[in-house]
């Protein structure tokens, strides 16, 4: 662990920089699910990044194909008519994994630039199909989706809602209800409303499983009132929940996927929005014009590159299925840990997420607690996420049962220490 003592001129987000300025936490290397920092030591990194390396760290493969792409293109741009040959094929091969017909794919820099396209886009598809009217965005509580200017607006987490007012005719609906949704949109008139965002399992806002039937049940309630159903699966794609696209395994039909992280296993910052026909129809009929937003990097030929070699890491290697057991054995760990006194429950079981929630009581005398529990189980060699009343766990898809009784150990003696 590194208290360089030198004042840096790195702003990190979501840091304190009056603590962090002479404090940084350097990591120079990764291998698998391993990280080493400044002085050698070793950690287990159980959150893979930020819930996105999910193929693990240092793998060859992908570094090669970056490194192929950029000899021979490293960049171009891809408005208008220019495209690229990475371009092309990771959309193409993205929208036959997508679990919706005759997909498009738009592709942008991280997730939430991809939120922000999928909110311009809902809006406007309204636009151009005689609905104007159709502005309103409903999100969750406890959502996150990013924190650009409409995700921001969408967020559901109050710590997060930041530099006010927000964009308007957004509004949020409890977590867990798909009466509360149509309600809302009831509530609205649904000739108003234009699109519905949900995260098939809610992240850093707690690591929340969508309780039984939800997705399919607001899937429906949209489906009825005409608003788009918008899955965020910038945490859930590409293994996580054991499927391409974080949704496949509850059997619906997005009308928009959001994805970013996982598309690249986090080696390149890459973000998108794979859209239904249906949405993409009123911008590609012949006439139709041009969709007018789009940043520099989309389409980027070496990030694409290094998006299809993750993806043929994630296919070669079964990572999928494996995730299917990883689901099982992460949650059987936490739950191991749910007798401790400091832990009010444990959540996870739907992909490989999870997250041990503190006691109430305790956190209310002491809100530090989580990023107290997440740097004494860095200081016993395992890195885990501190949210707003939990730890979280999203480890890379490569993870073992040996690691997971390592995760285990440090995370009870980290949970004894802070105790
Ligand atoms: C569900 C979800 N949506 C959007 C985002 C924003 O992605 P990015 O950090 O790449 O902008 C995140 C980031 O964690 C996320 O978890």
């Amino acid at each position: 662990m590194s208290d360089t003592g030198t004042d840096t001129a790195f702003w990190h987000p979501f840091a304190p920089m009056g603590a962090v300025r002479h404090s940084e936490f350097v990591i120079t290397r990764g291998q698998d699910v391993w990280l080493f920092d400044e002085q050698g030591s070793r950690y287990l990194d159980a959150t893979a990044s930020l819930w996105c390396v999910n193929a693990g760290h240092g793998r060859a493969e992908i570094v090669e194909a970056v490194a192929a792409q950029m000899r021979e293109l490293a960049t171009y741009q891809t408005f208008g008519d220019f495209a690229n040959h990475p371009a092309q094929e990771l959309s193409r091969r993205l929208a036959a994994l997508a679990p919706m017909p005759g997909a498009k794919v738009f592709l942008a820099s991280g997730g939430g630039d991809a939120i922000d396209t999928a909110a311009k886009m809902s809006r406007e598809y309204f636009a151009r199909t005689g609905e104007p009217e159709r502005t309103v965005l409903i999100s969750r509580e406890y959502a996150y989706h990013g924190t650009h200017g409409f995700g921001t607006s969408l967020g559901g987490m109050p710590a997060n809602r930041v530099a006010a007012p927000f964009v308007p005719d957004v509004v949020r609906v409890a977590y867990d209800d798909p009466a509360a949704l149509e309600k809302e949109i009831e509530l609205i008139g649904p000739e108003r409303v234009a699109a519905f965002f949900v995260e098939p399992v809610i992240g850093a806002g707690g690591v929340l499983p969508p309780p039984p039937g939800y997705i399919e049940q607001t899937r429906d309630i949209c489906s009825r009132h005409g608003v788009l159903f918008v899955v965020d699966s910038v945490i859930c794609g590409f293994g996580r929940l054991g499927d391409w696209f974080g949704v496949d395994r509850f059997g619906v039909v997005p009308d928009l996927v959001v994805f970013a992280k996982g598309v690249t296993s986090g080696y390149l910052p890459l973000g998108g929005v794979v859209v239904h026909e249906r949405v993409a129809a009123p911008f590609w009929e012949p006439g139709a014009p041009a969709f007018r937003h789009g940043a520099t990097y989309a389409g980027h030929p070496t990030v694409c590159a290094a998006a299809l070699a993750n993806l043929d890491v994630l296919a070669d290697e079964g990572l999928l299925k494996r995730a299917e057991s990883l689901e099982t054995t992460l949650h059987a760990a936490l739950r191991s840990l749910g007798d401790h006194p400091l832990v009010a429950e444990v959540r996870g079981g739907t992909g490989v997420l999870g997250a041990l929630e503190f006691d109430p009581e305790r956190l209310a005398s002491e809100p530090g607690l989580p990023a107290v529990v997440a740097r004494h189980a860095r200081e016993r060699g395992v890195l885990i996420r501190p949210m707003i009343s939990s730890v979280a766990f999203s480890p890379p898809l490569t993870l073992t049962d040996d690691h997971l009784d390592l995760l285990t150990a440090a995370v009870r003696g980290a949970l004894d220490a802070a105790a």
